[in-house]
């Protein structure tokens, strides 16, 4: 079936392709935009009503709203390489295999293989500009430091401003480390093992049972990787807090307080260079909004009514504002499809050292970031603009995914991907116009690491979604939440599976009874498509196996070593 959906595609698209070439009409440029954390209900035109997101909340009115708009992942490396990739991370190796779900040092093989198709890809393929600003969290190096093959460069980008890996709380200068809000005691745990055998070794020594040289060897074999370990965990900041300008670093640590404008800055010099070339763009515009740490510039310090989580998101939404005037401005706003969205739900157990709540709020949904299955780790804004191609004021309640957004870069620069590679996404375009009402997903796996954890399926007839849920996360007694991060393989297993209408029960309140009316067909599609999807998954190398995972200190990147301080010559 994926193989017959292929080939329509591979010649619709290249009949798309030799039309265009025929009547040259224009391709679009494409600007993506995505933020990090941001909650499905922070937004304005997502029901919040005590934040300010006129830009976004203009987009939407402009364009195309999906409320039913869904991740591969609740976490941002795996849900960002289904993006990249049109595909369930699973079948690049973006899977997390393991406790760690994102990639965590810059100085590590963790990331997507270069062998996969980026959209990138596709789209300098097709003769656009392709520009990264912003969050990759993608990888830097492959096989050995310095080949970049993971790097934005080596994926399908002609350039690239932004941070290798995720901002972290690390990097703002309070004191906060994301190690410590995993696992509080580790440093207790560090003392206790390392106490465990000098303490031994003390008496051993004293009783004349082992020469000082064996205790110094012991001592340093010992001790050597503990302090290892404390360091790294003591030094997050300095290990990832930099800003490349291609395969350079131009900062280093990152200056937080006003990287939006940079950020925005850069997008906007990338957009006017390709107009006056006369050649399509293809924006990927990360933001670094609304992950911790959560630092604005002084205009939007203390002005929100929630705090500085609250002023990032306005901040951010400054930030799409300044996109889209350059649009304007420079007479091609109407030829420009713009995309918004996030990477997963807001963290709702996100706190900073004072207590108060530094994540996002996902609405009605159940859950947040990292949570597996449930809605709110995976439900998040997705908003579509193409002036002349999706009317206005368009609102979708079928399931979308953000892998979707591959085809879409495929359908409208006229590429596509090779035949042998099997894809997820699906063009979308056809529900965004109108011109049909279905989704073309019948099934949306919800994986959460390397493992389904619910599925849900939109069935061919009537206009009801389901969800059936194998897994629950392992809230806290008479909680949605766990501690900071609820974990993947330590999620509950339910004895039987529990189906949900997310039509009339969008908040996961009310499981169906089983005496539903085609409760035991709905359960059977599910199962089956679950079997069909596991037999389609070739299997790869995960990327997150500790030897992918691990500080390589010898692929560690630093400006002027020793110090490992610069800052952009461009923005002094
Ligand atoms: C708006 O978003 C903020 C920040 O996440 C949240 O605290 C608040 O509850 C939301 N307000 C409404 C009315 O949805
Ligand atoms: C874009 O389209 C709108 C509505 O059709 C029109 O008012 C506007 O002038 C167009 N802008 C440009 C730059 O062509
Ligand atoms: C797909 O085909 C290309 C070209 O024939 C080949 O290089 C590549 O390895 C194939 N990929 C897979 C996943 O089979
Ligand atoms: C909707 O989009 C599809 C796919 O791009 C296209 O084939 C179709 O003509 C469009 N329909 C309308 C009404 O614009």
């Amino acid at each position: 079936m994926t193989n017959i959906y292929y080939v329509i595609i591979i010649l619709f698209a290249s009949c798309l392709h030799h039309i265009r070439c025929a009547d040259n009409a224009p391709r679009p440029n494409i600007v993506f935009l995505i933020a990090d954390d941001l909650g499905y209900g922070d937004i304005g035109c997502y029901g919040n009503t005590t934040l300010r997101t006129p830009n976004i909340d203009k987009l939407a009115q402009e364009g195309a709203k999906m409320t039913q708009h869904l991740t591969t992942a609740s976490m941002c490396t795996p849900s960002r390489a289904a993006l990249m990739t049109g595909r369930y991370g699973i079948r690049s190796g973006m899977a997390p295999t393991g406790t760690v779900r994102v990639c965590v040092f810059g100085a590590s093989t963790c990331g997507l293989p270069s062998s996969e198709v980026t959209l990138a890809e596709m789209a300098k393929e097709a003769g656009y500009n392709t520009a990264v600003i912003g969050k990759w969290h993608l990888g830097l190096h492959e096989e050995r430091y310095g080949d970049f093959k993971k790097h934005p460069l080596n994926q399908g980008f002609d350039r690239f401003y932004g941070l290798p890996g995720t901002n972290i709380k690390d990097f703002g200068d309070e004191g906060e480390r994301i190690f410590l809000d995993l696992r509080p005691s580790l440093n207790k745990q560090l003392i206790t093992l390392w106490l465990c055998i000098i303490v031994p070794l003390a008496f051993l020594f004293k009783a004349k049972f082992v020469s000082l040289l064996v205790v110094i060897i012991v001592l340093l074999l010992w001790s050597i990787p503990l302090l290892s370990v404390y360091w790294i965990v003591d030094n997050m900041k300095l290990l990832n807090s930099m800003l490349y300008r291609d395969r350079l670093i131009v900062e280093q640590p990152i200056r937080l307080p006003g990287l939006t404008h940079r950020l925005a800055q850069e997008a906007v010099e990338f957009m006017e260079e390709s107009v006056m070339q006369g050649k399509p763009f293809f924006l990927y515009l990360a933001w670094i909004h609304t992950h911790t740490y959560l630092a604005t510039a002084k205009e939007f310090e203390g002005k929100s009514k929630h705090g500085r989580y609250g002023d990032a998101v306005e901040e951010l939404d400054w930030g799409v504002g300044r996109i889209l005037e350059a649009l304007d401005r420079l007479n091609v706003e109407n030829n420009t499809l713009v995309y918004f969205t996030s990477d997963n739900g807001g963290h709702v157990e996100e706190k900073g050292l004072n207590g108060k709540v530094d994540g996002g709020y996902n609405g009605i949904l159940l859950g947040g970031k990292g949570h597996g299955g449930v809605d709110g780790g995976i439900r998040v804004p997705g908003i579509v603009r193409w002036p002349g191609h999706i009317p206005k004021n368009t609102i979708t309640d079928e399931p979308t995914s953000l892998m979707d957004f591959y085809n879409i870069v495929g359908v409208t620069t006229g590429t596509t991907q090779p035949i042998n590679i099997t894809l997820d996404g699906k063009n979308i375009l056809p529900l965004l116009n109108g011109s049909t009402t279905i989704s073309p997903h019948e099934f949306l796996f919800h994986y959460c690491g390397n493992e389904v954890h619910a599925v849900r399926y939109r069935p061919r007839t009537g206009s009801k979604t389901y969800k059936l849920v194998y897994r629950m996360p392992d809230y806290l007694p008479g909680t949605n939440r766990c501690d900071f991060f609820c974990g993947c393989h330590s999620a509950r297993v339910l004895e039987k599976p529990l189906l949900l209408d997310m039509t009339s029960d969008p908040g996961e309140r009310s499981p169906l009874p089983s005496s539903y009316p085609g409760y035991i067909d709905i359960i059977e599609a599910i199962t089956g498509a679950v079997a069909n999807h596991k037999s389609s998954i070739v299997p790869v190398e995960s990327q997150f196996t500790a030897r992918n995972l691990i500080w390589r200190p010898h692929w560690q990147d630093c400006c002027n070593f020793p110090t490992c301080s610069c800052t952009d010559p461009k923005y002094v």
